[in-house]
């Protein structure tokens, strides 16, 4: 379901408990939702450092710990902050509206 032209439904804000990250695909894109509190935030879902899914990582206070080689995200920002990740991830626009976490992907390519 489609909001706008880059607006791409997540999920449903009930159905993302605090601490918790759930994996979404739009179009090619595989995306990492998190729920920090009740601040919501997007990020791609692939490590950078290999092809583990963030998202079944440990989320320890505003970090992500990757399940593979333990490397660790800012998932505010996607800064890299332990090895042997350096790369950063891609963080996309959250909105809420309507009890409903949407996400703002700008037009990128891959998604439809
Ligand atoms: S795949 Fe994530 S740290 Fe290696």
């Amino acid at each position: 379901m489609i909001l706008s032209s880059e607006l791409n439904l997540v999920c449903a804000v009930s159905d993302l408990e605090p601490g918790t990250a759930k994996r979404i695909v739009v179009g090619r894109l595989a995306l990492a939702a998190f729920n920090l509190d009740g601040e919501f935030y997007v990020t791609d879902d692939t490590c950078t450092h290999g092809f583990a899914s963030l998202s079944t990582g440990i989320i320890d206070g505003h970090l992500v710990e990757c399940p593979w080689h333990g490397g660790t995200f800012d998932i505010r920002s996607g800064a890299p902050v332990d090895r042997p990740c350096t790369v950063p991830l891609t963080v996309y626009r959250t909105v809420v509206r309507d009890g409903a976490l949407w996400v703002d992907l700008g037009g990128k390519p891959g998604v439809e």
